[in-house]
């Protein structure tokens, strides 16, 4: 289950408490089930699974994306696969990891694996949230948040996009309240 960490060290875990919180700065956290057959669980589990494999886990979840097309408009998906041995994951992680926004929503539904994600309420405070398996979450457009891998490494997630264009991190230079890895060990 997903997590709410506040800057002052407080876990929140109660989801309707969560959902508040999150509401505040415009973020929906949904809890979605992954539909999955054997095949497709074996599919999930895997570090790198190939294109075709891939192809398979997103149209397994379909459904989901049908939805959010005719409510939203969203145009495309595709999934994210991060593992440890993953070339470049360093950099990639160093991208995400400073507070930012972007021009877009960011959509995201956690398949496997884990993350955390962070934002910037309107008071100023920061929270932290633990997502995972079954975890829908739309972060809007100019909300300042940042995203880190917890110590697994791990995590596999649906990315929906209306477009390409402008999904880029803007580097806000916003100091993070967050020193360490606190949603982790929470
Ligand atoms: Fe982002």
């Amino acid at each position: 289950m997903a997590f709410l960490v506040r800057s002052s060290g407080a876990v929140v875990k109660d989801r309707e408490t969560m959902e508040e919180i999150l509401g505040t700065c415009g973020v929906s956290l949904e809890l979605w089930p992954v539909q999955s057959t054997d095949r497709t669980a074996a599919l999930l589990s895997r570090d790198s699974p190939g294109t075709e494999e891939v192809e398979e886990i997103l149209s397994e979840q379909d459904r989901y994306f049908q939805k959010l097309r005719e409510a939203h408009g969203y145009q495309t998906r595709d999934l994210v696969v991060v593992y440890p041995e993953l070339p470049g994951l360093s950099a990639m992680l160093d991208r995400f990891r400073p507070i930012h926004y972007h021009e877009d929503d960011e959509v995201r539904y956690v398949v496997d694996g884990e993350g955390v994600f962070g934002f910037v309420l309107p008071d100023g405070d920061q929270v932290e949230l633990l997502v995972e398996k079954g975890d829908f979450i739309r972060v809007p457009r100019l909300l300042e948040h940042w995203f880190r891998l917890t110590e697994t490494r791990r995590i596999k997630a649906i990315r929906y996009f209306t477009g390409t264009a402008g999904w880029v991190p803007v580097y806000t230079g916003t100091p993070s309240l967050f020193s360490g890895e606190t949603a982790r060990t929470a």
